[in-house]
């Protein structure tokens, strides 16, 4: 079945979508994790709000996360405390455990399946890198253990445990979260034309303005096709196999991660660039008959994350010149405490607080050079290569995947059915 295991048995609460011009304060573009839990914050805050989603609300990446709720995001620390400084790796940790501490006190009052775990990241070959983030974790004071054993169905050479971790079923908690939030579905955000934005069901004129449509859409502004890309990754469920005690990712960027979920045992893997060929599910398939033979892949599925260049998520002003729009976006496929992070920093952003966090997630920090050359050219080649269908987003050749019957755009992530329907952002509708 191509779905995800968390689509079985829940019943989202639906929208009316819009009729005709309105008002609101905030605007949040994109009903997906971010949005949703940005409009619950903005709610709770006391401030008036609307969502508007161009589906129905979850049926974008929210839906085939693997909903881990962890501040270890593989061998993230030692990066960032050399692309920036120890501060900036500090923060990144304080926000993303500030963002479980969040969501372990939501989940009190939403049956969601929420339960602490451990969560690791192995490593089945020791590398520097992997020393070298137990050097810098051991800097900043985050606390960890190297465990020598694991649970894991394969010797390891050791793997970074972070207690106190959480995972949960993000539908049956968005689910709850949702229901008394001010939303319309199937409500297509348009264009924004500095004043108000203009949807296929109406205009509406908002004091500032959230992007949270995973992809940042707005071309004009922030020049987020320049600075991110996606990523897809392919995940299975096997029926019954054993619990392995907590959340597991390979170091190797390239490896398997692994949690369960109820009965099932969820297996992650194969990331690649959207548009580029992969074998699909097939080293899952593979893994999954080598070590739990006796199991039944029930549920097999596809996400689509965006990546940032550093690292880094952006979450905050879209723009310089754009004081009233803002943007979540740029998780690097930890949506689930990026979304509450992004949540956090933009309500504070939204009520004139200081956000403590906000500084080293500012979308206007300057960029790297060298990623963002490498970035272009590989967008560059696509633009220029000469064969048809093209992209509606900025007219790059779109590539056939044979894996999922789609055809994906190399260039920044959109993807459309086999008759042109739009699956996946930047792009903002089907194909001509
Ligand atoms: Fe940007 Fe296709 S997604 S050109």
């Amino acid at each position: 079945m191509l779905d995800s295991v968390w689509t079985k048995g829940v019943q989202l609460p639906d929208f009316p979508s819009l009729e005709g011009d309105t008002k609101t304060d905030v605007l949040v573009v994109g009903g997906g994790m971010a949005g949703l839990l940005i409009a619950h914050k903005l709610t709770r805050a006391g401030i008036d709000n609307l969502l508007i989603e161009a589906d129905r609300i979850c049926h974008g990446v929210t839906r085939n996360t693997t909903a881990k709720i962890t501040s270890q995001h593989g061998l993230i620390y030692d990066k960032l405390a050399r692309m920036f400084n120890d501060d900036t790796a500090k923060l990144y940790y304080q926000a993303n455990q500030d963002a479980i501490g969040q969501f372990r006190e939501l989940a009190k009052d939403v049956p969601c399946d929420f339960s602490e775990q451990s969560s690791y990241v192995y490593t089945r070959h020791y590398t520097v890198d992997f020393e070298k983030e137990m050097q810098t974790l051991q800097r900043l004071g985050i606390p960890f253990e190297l465990k020598k054993e694991t649970q894991l169905p394969f010797p390891t050479d050791g793997a970074i445990r972070f207690r106190r971790q959480a995972q949960f079923h993000p539908l049956l908690f968005l689910q709850a979260i949702a229901k008394d939030l001010n939303i319309r579905e199937n409500t297509r955000f348009i264009a924004f034309d500095g004043s108000s934005v203009i949807t296929d069901s109406g205009k509406i004129h908002a004091k500032c303005i959230v992007m949270a449509t995973h992809f940042p859409i707005i071309n004009k502004h922030g020049s987020y096709f320049i600075k991110m890309y996606q990523e897809r990754s392919y995940a299975v469920a096997l029926v019954g196999a054993e619990n392995l005690q907590g959340m597991y990712r390979d170091a190797d960027p390239k490896g398997l991660s692994f949690r369960n979920c109820g009965d099932y045992l969820l297996l992650g893997g194969g990331a690649h660039r959207t548009g580029k060929t992969s074998d699909g599910w097939k080293p899952l398939e593979n893994a999954a008959a080598e070590y739990y033979p006796k199991f039944k892949i029930s549920y097999r599925w596809a996400t689509q994350d965006c990546m940032t260049l550093d690292h880094l998520p952006y979450i905050g002003q879209y723009s310089k010149r754009t004081p009233r729009l803002f943007v979540a976006a740029g998780f690097n496929k930890w949506g689930m405490t990026g979304s509450m992070v992004a949540a956090t920093v933009l309500c504070d952003l939204l009520e004139g607080k200081d956000a403590p966090y906000g500084g080293i997630f500012s979308p206007s920090r300057s960029i790297l050079r060298k990623q963002l050359l490498i970035n272009g050219v590989s967008s560059a080649v696509n633009l220029l290569t000469p064969t048809k269908p093209r992209c509606p987003h900025l007219g790059c050749a779109l590539k056939w995947n044979p894996q999922e019957h789609s055809w994906d755009c190399p260039c920044h992530g959109s993807r459309f059915t086999n008759d042109g329907k739009l699956l996946d952002n930047p792009a903002n509708g089907d194909l001509p």
